[in-house]
This record gives C-alpha cells, sequence and structure tokens, in this order.
C-alpha cells in the first residue's frame, strides 16, 4: 500500500511550480487537513523543503540531498508494492540486514537501503563510513543458485554498470580500480562489497552492497579520506536528486542481474570494462598472497582476473586482493 507521504510527495512532484491545496490533499487521502499539515512536518524531517502559503497551499521548493523513504516509493512504484524496497533510517549495515531477511527467507531480489550506518563494512575487513546522511548505502539481495565459477566476473560486471548509470545521469566519466572501486580523478567515490553463501557447488545466497559518495563532502571529513574520498557533488559542483540518482541506479543494477544470469552480458562486458578501467597501462603494486607484484596493468582476463605485467616480461593474474597506484602513475 502506497504510504500517504509518498502520495503527497507524488503530488507536489505533479503540481511542479504551482502550489496545491491542503483542502485538495485532505479530500484525495481521506484524512484532515491536520493530518495533512502533520505529513508536511515529517517530510520537512526528512529534508523536503516546502513552502506554506495561506489560501494556496504547498509548493515543493526543494527535494532533499538524503535517501527518502516517500520519495524513494514514489520513483520505485513496483518494487514497493511488492515490498522489495526496504528502508531503514539508521541501520548496522545493510548488507547484514539483507543477510539476515534472506535466511529468514524473504522472496529475492530486492533491496536495502539506508540514510545511516553504524557498522557500515568495506571490502577486506575495513570500515565503511556511513554516519553521513546525504550518501547512499544499499544492498541488493539475489538468490542465483549458479556455482561460483559462474558468478565469478559478477561483481565486476555490475562495477562497470555503475558506471554506465553515472556516466548517463551525470555526464562525468567515472573509473573503475579493480576490483570493484569507483573512482573519480585520483580519488574514489564509491565501493561495492559482494558477499556470498555458499554450498557444495552452488551460490545459494548473494549480497552485493554499495556505498556511493552523492551529496556529501568528504573534503570535511578526518584524514587519510579527506585526501582519498569524493563525492559526485563535488566532482559536478553542484547536489544531486540522490534519490532520483538510487532509483535509476536500482533498476540499473536489477537490470544487469537479470542480463548476468541470462548470459547476456558477455558480449558487452570487455568493453564496457576497457570504457572504465582506470588501470590500463598504469604502474600497480599489488599483493598475491604475501608476495608483493609490481608491473604495468594490462586489463582483466575472461575470468575477471587483473593482468600484471612485471618488469621481467611475466603476465601475473590476480584474482583477489587490492592494488595500489605507484606514486606518479599519471
Ligand atoms: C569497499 O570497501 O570499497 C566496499 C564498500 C561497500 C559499502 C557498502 S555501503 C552499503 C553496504 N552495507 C555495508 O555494510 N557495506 C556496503
Amino acid at each position: 500500500m502506497e504510504s500517504a507521504e509518498s502520495r503527497i510527495v507524488k503530488a507536489l512532484l505533479e503540481s511542479g511550480k504551482s502550489h496545491v491545496a491542503g483542502s485538495r490533499l485532505a479530500e484525495f487521502l481521506g484524512v484532515s487537513r491536520v493530518t495533512i499539515w502533520t505529513h508536511m512536518e515529517n517530510l520537512r524531517r526528512d529534508g523536503f523543503s516546502i513552502e506554506a502559503v495561506r489560501n494556496k497551499g504547498y509548493r515543493l521548493d526543494h527535494v532533499p540531498d538524503g535517501l527518502s523513504e516517500p520519495y524513494l516509493h514514489c520513483l520505485l512504484p513496483e518494487l514497493a508494492e511488492e515490498s522489495r524496497l526496504v528502508f531503514h533510517r539508521q541501520t548496522g549495515s545493510t548488507n547484514r540486514d539483507a543477510e539476515r531477511l534472506l535466511a529468514e527467507g524473504k522472496d529475492a531480489p530486492f533491496v536495502v537501503m539506508a540514510r545511516r550506518q553504524t557498522a557500515g563494512r568495506g571490502r577486506l575487513g575495513r570500515r565503511w563510513q556511513s554516519d553521513d546522511e546525504s550518501n547512499l548505502y544499499a544492498s541488493f539481495a539475489f538468490r542465483p543458485l549458479a556455482t561460483p565459477e559462474r558468478m565469478r566476473d559478477f561483481t565486476l560486471w555490475i562495477g562497470a554498470s555503475v558506471c554506465r548509470c553515472l556516466e548517463e545521469e551525470s555526464g562525468l566519466k567515472p573509473g573503475l580500480k579493480w576490483p570493484n572501486d569507483v573512482w573519480f580523478g585520483d580519488r574514489k567515490m564509491g565501493g561495492i562489497l559482494t558477499e556470498a553463501k555458499v554450498n557444495a557447488d552452488q551460490i545459494l545466497e548473494l549480497v552485493l552492497g554499495i556505498g556511493l559518495n552523492v551529496n556529501s563532502a568528504p573534503a570535511t571529513w578526518p584524514a587519510p579520506l579527506c585526501h582519498e574520498a569524493v563525492s559526485l557533488r563535488e566532482a559536478l559542483g553542484r547536489s544531486v536528486d540522490i534519490n532520483r540518482l538510487t532509483a535509476t541506479l536500482v533498476k540499473s543494477i536489477l537490470k544487469a542481474y537479470e542480463s548476468f544470469l541470462a548470459g547476456d552480458h558477455r558480449d558487452k562486458f570487455r568493453a564496457l570494462w576497457e570504457r572504465y578501467d582506470l588501470l590500463h597501462g598504469r604502474e600497480v603494486t599489488a599483493y598475491q598472497g604475501t608476495e608483493q607484484v609490481t608491473g604495468k596493468a594490462a586489463g582483466i582476463d575472461e575470468h575477471g582476473r587483473l593482468r600484471v605485467i612485471t618488469g621481467s616480461g611475466e603476465t601475473v593474474l590476480l584474482s583477489a586482493g587490492d592494488v595500489t597506484l605507484r606514486p606518479g602513475w599519471d
């Protein structure tokens, strides 16, 4: 059932620069004008700027800089209707929530989102900075029932699909730092963490979490993040409608998952990866177990492994880990 606040947001968006009378909204929703006023206060708390003029009504002046459940419900009505969109104002980790819901038997795919995380997880056991309410924290839950072998380059494909979506939406060209960091220029804008529950030969449950700096100001965060991170807002020089961007990303990630399972991605994957590959031709240092590998990155192979050509001309294939760009790489 569509919530009253989501129906109000829809009415305000549809009326654009004109005012909507409180009496009309009250009649439309079958509630009192006082109840409408309370909903408007809730929406303001969510970050909507709503002008109220006596004898004219309400007008939407500014959409929120952070995620808003009623706005997302307006933008993703089918998902909301089917209870495939789980929203928290605050949670520990959306990846953790998605895992729990999968374990409880919830129908997949579904998406868990939060305005803020108190225990956001990053790759390799790191923490993900998640207390800024103007960024995106979302986890996608799937039951692929496919072999780990078959799903091997799934996260890379999603990373490339996220970059394509960001480029289409913002006009900026992001970069992918293998395996799945989204960068802009020489700073990190987002990351993807995939966690799976595997039995003998199948991935039963898969959670793909994405964190994206959207309207925040990482330059004000403590070191070293202030030097390493960037937001879309900083890169664009203006704030972004995070809820519209999120709705578009959600649709494109769900579509990318479908095309991956159907195998339709195969023809497109290589070209898409190369379009955004930030490391190609650059000097990198990586670890293969405890061994340090240094050389020139040369794209990925058919299994999604990073090719590094060492000084002696040997090609080393990396299947996991972290890569750093060597100083003076550009
Ligand atoms: C990385 O280390 O680059 C991956 C970061 C992934 C962070 C996202 S935020 C939403 C989801 N929930 C989490 O706890 N982590 C992922």
